[in-house]
């Protein structure tokens, strides 16, 4: 193994449960301490995909490889994996070190090393203080701590994550991802993390991998998912997104596309992508809209006026009709200027605000 080589590697792998095939022809590489997001929606096969890392089958077709080898048909125990579920598995009956412990139970290692590394374990999760409770004496929170100390306490070579925070509330979900990524980075592990909240995926990850009917629809860094989507389907499941159906194209020319949604007419840089009349979509985010009282010089600004508005404390979505065109949210700080229903607006957009992406 060199540096170079990844420390988990799908090669054209299909997963099949019976005749239903769950996972198809999906090649995917986590780097060395890389943490990488698997994203999708229910049912769309993230589970199926760790567990086939993890070992819990074969692959129906195609090769696993950790660390460069293949293991594709090794046994669970052999691959050396620290694994988190959405359920915190422990033992009721054994102390918080006890848990901690059984991995290195389990490898027989010897009494001293045992509890040197129980204790490292707990004090990385923060947990040293509550090694002699019971799992009935802790909080949801704390579990999940002490599950994954008891993923990383044998020095795992990959960690495994599904759901973990599925459970929790969102003050101590936030908490965790933080906890999560500090652990993961310091202890320098390759990890593979499945969730299906975006915002998880997005303040977390090193990589998102987007997942759907189990396939990867586009993969990248948080920005480049978010700013670059892949499709409509991978721009709104990212977030909130403007949505433009392209009835008419004009071909680009002096840098510039024309393009008509519903007989609305609007003019993109040429880099916003090639439009096909049916196949695609312009997208834009609320936040890329800018809403004015006036033109602003310099600028194309499309009149229109405000439908409703959405407080969100952190802003508001403003929905606003534009003049002989389709409706729009606009998020403008929540601070900022306040709109009434009915009162007319003007919209621009930020540079590169747009995409023409496959309508699919
Ligand atoms: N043991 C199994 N036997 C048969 N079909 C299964 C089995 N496990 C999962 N499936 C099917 O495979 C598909 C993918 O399931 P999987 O659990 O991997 O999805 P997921 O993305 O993890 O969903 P969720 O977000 O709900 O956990 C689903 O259609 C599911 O019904
Ligand atoms: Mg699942």
């Amino acid at each position: 193994m060199t540096s170079s080589t990844p420390a988990i590697s799908l090669e054209d792998v299909t997963v099949r449960y019976g005749s239903q095939t769950a996972v198809a022809n999906v090649s995917l590489a986590v780097e060395q301490g890389e943490f990488v997001t698997l994203l999708g929606p229910s049912g769309s096969g993230k589970t199926t995909l760790l567990n086939l890392v993890a070992g819990a089958f074969a692959p129906y077709k195609g090769t696993v490889r950790i660390n460069g080898k293949d293991v594709s048909h090794a046994p669970t125990h052999t691959r050396n994996i620290g694994m988190v579920f959405q359920s915190y598995t422990l033992f009721p009956s054994k102390t918080v070190a006890k848990n901690v412990a059984f991995p290195l139970e389990i490898r027989r290692e010897p009494k001293e090393k045992k509890e040197r590394r129980v204790l490292d374990a707990l004090r990385t999760v923060r947990l040293l203080d509550h090694a002699d409770k019971l799992p009935a004496q802790i909080s949801g929170g704390q579990a999940q701590r002490v599950a994954l100390a008891r993923a990383i306490v044998f020095d795992p070579d990959i960690l495994l994550f599904d759901e973990p925070l599925g459970a929790l509330d969102r003050a101590l979900r936030k908490d965790l991802q933080r906890e999560i990524r500090r652990i993961q980075q310091s202890i320098d592990v390759p990890a593979l993390y499945v969730t299906h909240d975006q915002e998880e995926a997005m303040t977390m990850s090193d990589r998102i991998v987007l997942f759907r009917d189990g396939g990867i629809v586009q993969q990248g860094t948080p920005r480049e998912v978010y700013e670059q989507p892949a499709s409509v389907w991978a721009a709104t499941f990212l977030g909130a997104a403007n949505v433009w159906p392209i009835t008419r194209a004009n071909p680009a020319s002096g840098g510039e596309v024309t393009i008509e949604t519903d007989g609305f007419t609007v003019t993109l840089p040429a880099s916003a992508g090639d439009p096909v009349v049916g196949a695609t979509s312009v997208v834009s985010r609320p936040e890329d809209c800018v809403l004015t009282s006036a033109e602003v010089d310099g600028v194309r600004c499309h009149p229109g006026s405000v439908t409703a508005i959405e407080y969100l404390g952190t802003g508001q979505n403003v929905t606003v009709r534009l003049v002989g065109g389709p409706q729009l949210v606009a998020l403008t700080s929540g601070r900022g200027q306040r709109y009434e229903v009915g009162e007319p607006v003007f919209c621009h957009w930020r540079p590169g605000a747009h995409s023409i992406v496959p309508a699919d």
